[in-house]
């Protein structure tokens, strides 16, 4: 890509689910995006936009390399480990990779005079969510997560405030909630491995590509008994981001963001959601609840509102799973291992 006058925007992770998707609407935007990804769960045909930098976040002396080379004016941290179960087995890895790999990247920030960072934060880092009941969740609830990998993001969040403080970084924490759909191209998606989010499950056991789905618990105290989550399209999610890099804040200030809609979904109504886009209803059994599942984490997304003047547009479950479908049944990327689990039928 010729990149011209752009002011070039390096994004950690860029290769990665939500990560290619932002660096998608950065280009939209006229920036250059420079993808800094080690393809442990990224992959090389995500990255369609700006240049690519295949480098481990933990290697200080490759993202210094990589910010002087391209010029870098502004960072968007996505690169880390994912999974709250894996978290749990493997803590050590998480607080390497997630908090180490972090310091490793402010460190070269510093180094090279970049002073502006957006960095992926989660709602994980709410734990039970809030007061634990149904109410939405603002910015100054309690901090206080379920999991290790939730640990990592609150930990990433106190270090970059500090740094803020001490060396006059500015950053924005966006704390995203769940994260969906798929960009209406076709050409980027979700894929994880393993996959654990509901959407890609739930369009897998509609196809019968993938195993019955299990519904955790449908005894939660929510109008239709289970979970409430807040799904945010991921579209919506890459421009976040873009507003996060471009609001006027002064040199030193931290700010955490909620991004969500303020709309709680039941697990419920995203199977029946999905059933309707496939046409046929998604088979899939009730059972236990698992351990630490609140009954439901949505947004209060006031704060993103007034300090970013973001405020969602595809974020309607019918369009996220429309767009979603569309991804899951095309072919996927290259034919790679990552490849081989993903649904085969084509839908018109
Ligand atoms: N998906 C969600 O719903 C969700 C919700 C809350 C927060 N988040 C956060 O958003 C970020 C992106 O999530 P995603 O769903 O796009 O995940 P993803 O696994 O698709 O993307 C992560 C990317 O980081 C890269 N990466 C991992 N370790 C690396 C390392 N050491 N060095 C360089 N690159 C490395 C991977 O190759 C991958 O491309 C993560 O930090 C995640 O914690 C995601």
């Amino acid at each position: 890509m010729d990149r011209g006058s752009k002011p070039a925007v390096l994004v950690t992770g860029g290769a990665g689910y939500i990560g290619a998707h932002t660096a998608k609407a950065l280009s939209e935007r006229g920036f250059f995006p420079v993808v800094f990804d080690s393809l442990s769960s990224g992959f090389r045909e995500a990255v369609r936009w700006g240049a690519f930098v295949h480098g481990d976040i933990r290697d200080t002396r490759a993202l210094s390399e990589a910010l002087a080379e391209h010029g870098v004016k502004a960072v968007i941290h996505f690169a880390g480990l994912i999974e709250v179960g894996r978290s749990v087995a493997e803590p050590d890895l998480f607080w390497e990779i997630n908090v180490g790999g972090t310091v490793s990247l402010i460190t070269a920030m510093r180094e090279r005079g970049v002073g502006r960072l957006v960095f992926s934060s989660s709602a994980a880092v709410y734990g039970q969510g809030g007061r634990g009941g149904l109410e939405t969740i603002p910015e100054a609830a309690a901090k206080t997560p379920a999991s290790p990998y939730g640990d990592t993001k609150l930990a990433c969040e106190w270090m970059i405030g500090a740094q803020c403080r001490a060396y006059g970084l500015t950053a924005v924490a966006l704390r995203y909630f769940n994260a969906a759909g798929a960009d209406p191209s076709g050409l980027i998606g979700e894929a994880h491995e393993p996959e654990t989010h509901l959407i890609p499950l739930a369009i897998a056991a509609g196809l019968g590509a993938g195993k019955p789905l299990t519904v955790f618990g449908d005894d939660f105290d929510t109008p239709d008994g289970t979970c409430l989550r807040d799904y945010i399209h991921v579209n919506d999610l890459a421009a976040a981001h873009v507003a996060a890099l471009e609001v006027e804040l002064p040199a030193g200030v931290f700010e955490a963001v909620n991004v969500g809609t303020g709309q709680g979904r039941s697990v419920r109504e995203v199977v029946e959601a999905v059933g309707r886009a496939i046409g046929a209803p998604v088979p899939h059994s009730i059972g236990a609840r698992r351990a630490g599942d609140p009954p439901s984490l949505v947004a209060d997304v006031s704060r993103a509102r007034e300090l970013l003047g973001w405020t969602p547009q595809c974020s309607s479950l019918d369009r996220i799973v429309a767009d979603a479908l569309r991804w899951e049944t095309r072919p996927a990327y290259g034919s790679g291992r990552r490849a081989s689990n993903r649904p085969k039928k084509t839908i018109g």
